[in-house]
């Protein structure tokens, strides 16, 4: 098959920098893909050779094929010299079918409409506080003094780390999510393991109706988790429940200072706010690739894809993709219909999806009743990553109404 437009395809080698995400660059190689190349192979080097989807279309059938497109072997792009992922066919996110479903329905209670509907009291009594400190402090970081704040709570609370104990996870968790010295960061992940390992061994003496307790006394065909395996999915639950929201929740308040008329229109008419959630959760794509490895061969627009070949769906692609969304690159908190990817789909879909709309949508508008305005005082940092993408820091200063 012969390509087109060569110029263009060696920019698609600049997906795997981090810094060109930094930049909003993918957007522009990500249009010319889904246009000319929707299926296209990225020659091995830094990392292992796999085939890139861009299209809407292709992402979601790709996510709703477990058998075919297995996650047991890692579902992030690695270095080839990172090796493995140690999580491979431990945690939930890194499981194929039936032991997937198995684990999955071991936690899924805690994510129900029901269970998650229980917590919004609270969260709308943390997001108070949180919103009322930084009011206090004049200027603030909207990313790690506001919008971490929440998840970090639901979270804890969800897995039974006790009130006393959640300012100590946040500071390590901070500093494990934060740019900069990777050391330092390795140490706080190190802490944060130690710290699970903790609470899984108190759990395992006095079990309580917490996340943690669930793993530590369930099983799976007749067996109970490895020590391991709780750790793992600890970690899983731990990163999933937080990172992604306080990055869809800092680049939606970023869309909002872009766009100050849809902040006034959502001040003014608060039935758009699941709608501009659903919006936010598209326009900030805040997981940025899934990868799978193919079970068996598979032809994609005429490409021909071999077992064992590795898979990246481009989910922030996916959900600009003009086939499926009407002017995709505007930012509309009325979009309807808005069937974006940004929580994936299929079995693997987003077991904190319900968890996630609640808390942004329970965020914003508390943000709303409190301020009378956000404004920006400084540079917006993005994250350097081809995982995740949104913000590092983003100085603002709140005034209260
Ligand atoms: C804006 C917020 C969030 C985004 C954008 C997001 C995104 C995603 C995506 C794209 C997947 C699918 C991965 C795949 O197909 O392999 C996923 C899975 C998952 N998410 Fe989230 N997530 C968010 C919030 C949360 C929260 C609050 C939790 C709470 C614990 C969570 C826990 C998980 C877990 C455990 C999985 C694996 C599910 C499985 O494999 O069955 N996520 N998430």
């Amino acid at each position: 098959m012969t390509l087109t437009v060569p110029e263009t395809t060696s920019e698609t080698t600049h997906l795997l920098d981090p810094r060109f995400h930094a930049t909003g660059g993918p957007h522009d190689v990500w249009r010319w893909m889904r246009d000319h190349d929707p299926v296209h192979w990225h020659e091995p080097g830094q990392y292992p050779g796999f085939w890139s989807l861009t299209r809407y279309d292709d992402v979601r059938a790709v996510s709703r094929d477990a058998r075919v497109f297995s996650s047991a072997r890692g579902i992030l792009l690695r270095p080839v010299t990172h090796g493995a992922d140690p999580g491979g066919g431990h945690t939930l996110a890194l499981t194929d079918p039936p032991r997937h479903k198995a684990l999955r329905s071991l936690v899924a209670d805690w994510f129900t409409t029901r269970s998650v509907r229980a917590l919004e009291g609270a969260m709308r009594e943390t997001v108070r506080a949180v919103v009322a400190r930084a009011v206090e402090s004049g200027e603030c970081d909207f990313v790690t003094d506001i919008a971490a704040r929440l998840p970090l709570y639901v979270i804890c609370r969800l897995m039974g780390v006790p009130a006393s104990e959640q300012e100590l996870l946040f500071s390590l968790a901070s500093k494990a999510f934060a740019a900069g010295d990777p050391e330092t960061r390795r140490s706080a992940h190190q802490q944060i393991m130690q710290y699970f390992t903790d609470l899984m061994y108190r759990r395992m003496v006095e079990p309580a109706d917490d996340l943690v307790s669930a793993l530590v006394t369930a099983e799976v065909d007749g067996e109970l988790l490895s020590e391991e395996d709780v750790l793992l999915n600890c970690d899983n639950l731990l990163v999933g429940g937080t990172e992604n929201v306080r990055l869809a929740v800092s680049s939606g308040m970023q869309a909002f200072l872009d766009h100050p008329d849809a902040w006034e229109r959502l001040r003014a008419n608060r039935e758009l706010l699941p709608s501009a959630v659903e919006e936010v959760l598209r326009w900030t794509s805040s997981a940025t690739h899934v990868m799978r490895t193919v079970t068996e061969p598979v032809v994609l627009h005429g490409r021909q894809i071999h077992e064992g070949e590795r898979v990246a769906v481009w989910l922030p692609s996916a959900n600009r993709d003009e086939r499926v969304f009407e002017n995709p690159d505007r930012f509309d908190i009325a979009r309807r219909p808005n069937r974006h990817l940004a929580l994936g789909a299929g079995e693997h879909f987003c077991l904190g999806g319900m968890l996630a709309r609640t808390e942004m949508r329970v965020f914003f508008d508390e943000l709303l009743d409190a301020v009378a305005s956000v404004e920006q005082t400084g540079p917006a940092v993005p994250v350097e990553s081809i995982v995740v993408s949104g913000l590092e820091r983003l100085p603002v200063r709140l005034t209260a109404k």
